[in-house]
């Protein structure tokens, strides 16, 4: 692709003078159109960039590492005297490689419906539908198929339901239960203020967010869309317990819904820093690849999870090392938190500067 800059759908330039701003749309253009092909971020092997002030490289880099986390794609990067619109200071040509498997092997509809088979009810919904029993009002962040409300509602949960997740089939799972809202869309760009009595990212959502301004305007939103004093609870995998070292010798043999036998198998790509990029791949149980999805994953260690929630307006009432409530410690598997809103977080004109930092779809949970 050629010619990717900060653009709106209408034609106009974005963020006028803000350089951060101009990077992060003609990512965001660029995500658009690399979906629209059938491909993703993770397809990018080569960008050029195209800077009016080099000065900026050092700036254009650290962003590019937090839209696409881990190794990044060759570049090249030249300055140039102006850009096709006047105000423009960054323009990207970019080839992506498309997948070696084509995705109509095993569908995104597929993949979905495989969800709930691989990942069956266990103690973390039971400990997450207790919360929500006990709460009027509910917002799940990064529901997926939206297995853990359906069931709520089944329970006899009376309250307000909603279900909120960037990933469309998914959400079309989740929508055959139509006594629950559903919204597409991703934790960073919601927008309600003052609605719910509790807020939830289970099956390690949480872990979906890896930039910094991506955690950051996720809690911002999710401390507004709480009451004052409403919980946010969730889950993080402990750093220091390696769970993806182990993930290589989880291959799983499975039957999708539709009667066809799969195998399920994991590889990590890379650990940068605090974040695990991973391939969960769909074969056929001969071995033969159906479909190759890529994650990244971010392992966030206690304190700086602590900062985030705190900078958020939270402030922490509970944390265990498993959904049984065990006390937590360095060897714990998990950080499961529960925490409140203290006092009201960013406000929504940073919510609006967010809205551009769109999360891709992540559907795998990721072997336990
Ligand atoms: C491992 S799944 C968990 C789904 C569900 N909560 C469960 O427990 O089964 C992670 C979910 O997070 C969603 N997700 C990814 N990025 C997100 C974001 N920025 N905001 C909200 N959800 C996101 C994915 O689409 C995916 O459905």
């Amino acid at each position: 692709m050629a010619g990717q800059g900060p653009i709106s759908a209408d034609g106009g330039l974005v963020g006028e003078g803000d350089f951060e701003v101009q990077v992060r749309q003609t990512f965001e253009c660029m995500r658009t159109v690399l979906e629209q092909a059938g491909a993703s971020m993770e397809s990018l092997v080569k960008l050029t960039v195209y800077l009016t002030d080099m000065g900026r490289l050092r700036d254009y880099g650290r962003i590019r590492g937090e839209v696409l986390p881990g190794p990044p794609p060759a570049s090249t990067a030249i300055q140039v005297g102006s850009l096709a619109l006047p105000g423009m200071m960054i323009e990207v040509d970019a080839i992506a490689a498309s997948r070696l498997i084509p995705r109509g092997m095993y569908s995104d509809e597929d993949a979905a419906a495989l969800y709930d088979v691989l990942n069956p009810w266990g103690p973390s919904d039971d400990f997450y539908l207790a919360l929500v029993m006990d709460a009027a009002s509910v917002l799940d962040v990064g529901c997926g198929t939206g297995a853990l409300l359906h069931r709520a509602r089944e329970s006899g949960h009376p309250g307000r339901l909603c279900g909120v997740d960037p990933d469309p089939a998914s959400l079309r799972v989740a929508r055959r239960r139509t006594n629950i809202e559903w919204v597409a869309g991703t934790a960073a760009s919601m927008a309600w203020e003052n609605e719910f009595d509790l807020a939830i990212m289970i099956g390690h959502a949480f872990q979906a967010l890896v930039g910094d301004d991506e955690v950051r305007a996720s809690l911002a939103a999710i401390g507004r869309a709480l009451v004052d004093g409403g919980r946010f609870a969730f889950e993080t995998r402990n750093p220091l317990a390696r769970a993806w070292e182990r993930w290589p010798e989880l291959a799983m043999d499975v039957v999708d819904p539709s009667g066809r036998p799969v195998r399920i198998s994991y590889d990590v790509e890379s650990v940068v820093g605090d974040v695990v990029t991973f391939t969960e791949t769909t074969s056929d149980p001969d071995g033969t690849p159906l479909r190759v999805d890529r994650a990244s994953l971010r392992f966030l260690d206690l304190d700086t999870l602590g900062g985030f929630l705190a900078d958020a307006g939270f402030e922490i009432e509970a944390q265990y090392g498993g959904w049984l409530r065990e006390a937590l410690d360095s060897t714990s598997p998990e950080i499961v938190t529960v925490a409140r809103t203290t006092r009201r977080p960013a406000s929504r004109s940073d919510a609006a500067r967010h809205r551009v930092l769109v999360g891709r779809p992540r559907r795998m949970r990721a072997p336990e």
